[in-house]
């Protein structure tokens, strides 16, 4: 049954009538035209429709929509943008981090995550935090230099902001 719901998704409030216990990967997609989280397994366990809640990653596919009501959802649009792209898009384009890019949404929001509890991750750490995302293409090292060099873009652009 369709109920009215209130969401913050990039900062823009949503006022929606949809059913509470919709994924909230379907609410995205197919309400609010937000197609970076991507479909994969549907259960919680490859990370392509990995989003922000209040800044902690988060598998949009297994969460009801009820149940991020009143809290900030963020996406890959709200990441960065064809113009202005975020430093970890920079560093994934830098380093040719993708092949067919259907885990890119998932690898760049989750990086985006380390980096903002961990601003200087090891190599181990990085490989650790993205460890549940998975890549069908074998990019796995690529994106593992690209974590280190969005690190490093993100300490410049704090020292020179
Ligand atoms: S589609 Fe959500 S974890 Fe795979
Ligand atoms: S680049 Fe194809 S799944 Fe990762």
């Amino acid at each position: 049954m369709n109920q009215p719901i209130h969401l913050v998704v990039n900062g823009q409030a949503h006022a929606l009538t949809v059913p509470h216990h919709a994924p909230l990967l379907n609410i995205l997609r197919n309400d609010l035209h937000l197609n970076a989280p991507k479909y994969g397994c549907g259960l919680g366990e490859c990370g392509a429709c990995t989003v922000l809640v209040d800044g902690i990653e988060a598998r949009a596919c297994v969460i009801p929509v009820k149940g991020v009501e009143g809290r900030h959802i963020t996406t890959l649009e709200g990441v960065g943008t064809m113009d202005n792209p975020h430093p970890v898009q920079q560093a994934f384009i830098a380093c040719q981090a993708a092949q067919c890019g259907y885990c890119l949404n998932g690898m760049i929001m989750a990086t985006v995550a380390l980096l903002a509890r961990n601003p200087s991750p090891t190599q181990a750490q990085a490989r650790s935090a993205l460890a549940h995302n998975l890549c069908r293409c074998g990019t796995h090292l690529e994106i593992l230099q690209a974590v280190q060099h969005a690190a490093v873009l993100m300490a410049r652009t704090r020292q020179n902001p």
